[in-house]
């Protein structure tokens, strides 16, 4: 049985493309009012409108998440106009590949900034207000949502530090399982395997035609299908606690 997200808000991180635009779109269907936060403000506002078009809400905030002070913020605007905050996507992040040797330091400060930093920041000024949910919420529940990877279960050559965020993620995910879900908060984490999305247009162009190079036998996952695993967690009644969702295009290795 699958409880709806009517009555419920969401606010979905990283929700100006991929596999977040795909997560707020899923989330209002399901009934959600949703708050969509990233720092490319036009993207936010186009989906906005058109979540609005189907007469559902959704809210646009530009937030930089590695910056502590717009993290808190966009999850304060969130209760202060949805009125409330029951689901928490952590899904902004980078993957920036490439063998350690000789690689750029901006580009492991910039995955441990956001995919980590941002994460934390962003968790920490929800939780008072996912706790605070629980009781009068109509699913007897809040979620977090934390988007890891297969690169945070598998570590390989030439995703070093990207691996060290996601494995840090899932380890993340567990902790806050054992502290938040006996007060009601669920925890979950997502691994998804290769989504096509803007994710590896970031990469250096020698490192983006090698990864190309290893998928391009594959059919990838589209980011509705992580959306839907999504919206299946959050869905679930209250007794039941997805914690782990580990999804890879059938051809992956
Ligand atoms: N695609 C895959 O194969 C794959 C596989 C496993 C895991 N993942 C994970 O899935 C998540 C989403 O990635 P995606 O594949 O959907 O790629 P994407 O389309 O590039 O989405 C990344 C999102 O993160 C946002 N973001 C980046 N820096 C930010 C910042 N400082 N503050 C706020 N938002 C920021 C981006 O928005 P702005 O640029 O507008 O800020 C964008 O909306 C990531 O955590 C990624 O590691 C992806």
């Amino acid at each position: 049985m699958s409880e709806s997200l009517e009555g419920s808000v969401a606010l979905v991180t990283g929700a100006s493309s991929g596999i977040g635009e795909a997560t707020a779109r899923a989330l209002s269907g399901q009934g959600a009012k949703v708050a969509l936060a990233a720092r490319r403000l036009d993207r936010l506002e186009k989906l906005a409108l058109d979540i609005g078009g189907s007469g559902r809400t959704a809210l646009a905030i530009e937030a930089d998440i590695t910056e502590q002070q717009q993290a808190t913020e966009a999850v304060e605007r969130t209760v202060s106009e949805l009125g409330r905050l029951d689901v928490l996507v952590n899904n902004a992040g980078v993957m920036l590949l490439g063998p350690m040797a000789d690689a750029p330091i901006e580009e492991w400060d910039r995955m441990i900034d956001i995919n980590l930093k941002g994460l934390l920041y962003t968790t920490h000024a929800a939780i008072p207000h996912l706790l605070s949910a629980v009781s009068d919420s109509p699913r007897g529940v809040t979620d977090v949502v934390n988007i890891s990877s297969v690169a945070g279960r598998v570590a390989s050559a030439g995703a070093g530090v990207y691996t060290l965020t996601k494995f840090g993620v899932a380890a993340l995910s567990e902790s806050m399982r054992q502290e938040l879900s006996r007060q009601g908060v669920r925890i979950t984490a997502i691994e998804p395997g290769a989504v096509s999305t803007e994710l590896v247009d970031h990469l250096r162009p020698e490192v983006r035609d090698s990864v190309r190079g290893r998928f391009d036998d594959i059919k990838a996952l589209e980011a509705v299908d992580i959306a839907e695993a999504i919206e299946y967690c959050v869905t679930r009644p209250a007794h039941v606690s997805v914690n782990e969702v580990l999804i890879r295009p059938t051809a992956q290795k």
